[in-house]
């Protein structure tokens, strides 16, 4: 990346790669990755976004044509002679992305016999790295080659998923995976944390799924593990169907609807990942529990719930599920979730 001035860019202090992963699919990667990349932009630092999923629908969702945009992550990864810098698309202010196409799927078993497969990103990087404040890595839902060239060169992981029992049993899994890459070829790889997504807050299951969650990473707080500094991010990113239409116009949130609750909601996440201050401050109390503003008649759901007040109302355009009654004990992977007696259980965490 050449600045406007034709100088080359000054050195990063750090740069921060982060790898949005989980191998179940339609759980809200690429729709992260897009609107957390155009966000931290948007605040000014360089961020790239790479493609790692044959689907595309990173490169697509940003507007670019993997067909048609000339060299790709496939050819990054498979060629010696091309360079970042050939590969890389400049698609708004301070943000650029490493497009792919379907042809990526192949990558998989031409790699294969390569024993050096895993590291053929990083190594494309390792000069280019230093244009970028945060490089985003978009991981496809299965756990392969590729996901292991983008897990070989983050520092972290975010998972995204949706807080229902079903969406939980692959995260023991998948934690397992970071384990064994952490044993393997990148041992300072960290689990960050959960990035809540497509977030119904009315529901009450979706708050003991989450109440597990909480409980699973302050179990492991201070372990050797991997995810023993992460936590669930807040804010939780709502259900807001402007998230859902804006990449068949190959738009960021910011550029489809920039004060939607999807874009509120990624703005505020990007934020706190900048500024290391994942979870909200949790108000002092007199009883010693989390407190909010007063949510006036009719909004006690509200006031618990994992959103901050003066959001809970934007989500308007978005169906809440309603609350639903306690359903049995259930495990999901190693993740058990049992149900909470009262709601007001449930006001006792902080005010997320
Ligand atoms: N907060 C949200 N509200 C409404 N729709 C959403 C939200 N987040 C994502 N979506 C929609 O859900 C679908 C799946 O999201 P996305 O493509 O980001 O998931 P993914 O994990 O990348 O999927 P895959 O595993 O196939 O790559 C998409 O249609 C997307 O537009
Ligand atoms: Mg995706």
């Amino acid at each position: 990346m050449v600045m406007s001035n034709g100088s080359e860019p000054p050195d990063r202090p750090t740069t921060r790669v982060i790898a949005l992963l989980n191998q179940k699919g339609g759980v809200g990667k690429t729709t992260s990755t897009v609107n957390l990349g155009a966000a931290l932009a948007e605040m000014g630092l360089q961020v790239c976004v790479v493609d790692m999923d044959p689907q595309g629908h990173l490169s697509l969702h940003l507007g670019v044509d993997g067909e048609t945009v000339g060299e790709t992550v496939y050819e990054l990864l498979l060629e010696p002679e091309v360079e970042l810098d050939q590969v890389l698309v400049k698609v708004r202010p301070n943000l650029s992305c490493l497009p792919s196409r379907v042809d990526l799927a192949a990558a998989e078993t031409e790699l294969a016999q390569d024993p050096d497969r895993h590291r053929r990103l990083q190594n494309k990087f390792a000069d280019g790295l230093r244009k970028f404040d945060y490089v985003l890595l978009d991981c496809p839902p299965s756990l392969g080659v590729l996901t292991l060239n983008a897990l070989s060169m983050a520092q972290e992981v975010y998972v995204p998923m949706q807080a229902h029992f079903l969406a939980m049993q692959g995260v023991g899994k998948l934690f397992e995976t970071v384990g064994l890459v952490c044993q393997g070829v990148n041992p300072d790889l960290k689990v960050s944390g959960v990035i809540l997504c497509m977030h119904e807050k009315l529901s009450t299951h979706v708050r003991e799924v989450v109440g597990e969650l909480d409980d699973f990473f302050e179990e492991h707080r201070g372990s050797p593990l991997p995810w023993a500094d992460a936590r669930v991010l807040r804010p939780a990113i709502r259900k807001n169907i402007k998230l859902a239409e804006a990449p068949s116009f190959g738009q960021t949130i910011f550029d489809y609807a920039p004060w939607c609750p999807g874009a509120i909601d990624y703005r505020k996440l990007a934020e706190r990942i900048v500024s290391g201050h994942l979870e909200q401050p949790v108000p002092a109390s007199t009883d010693g529990r989390a407190t909010s503003p007063g949510p006036g008649p009719g909004k006690v759901m509200v006031e618990i719930d994992l959103d901050t007040p003066d959001e809970a109302d934007a989500s308007a355009d978005d169906e809440p599920a309603a609350a639903s009654p306690d359903p049995d004990p259930v495990v999901a992977g190693s993740l058990s979730v049992e149900p909470r007696s009262t709601p007001e259980d449930l006001d006792g965490r902080p005010d997320h």
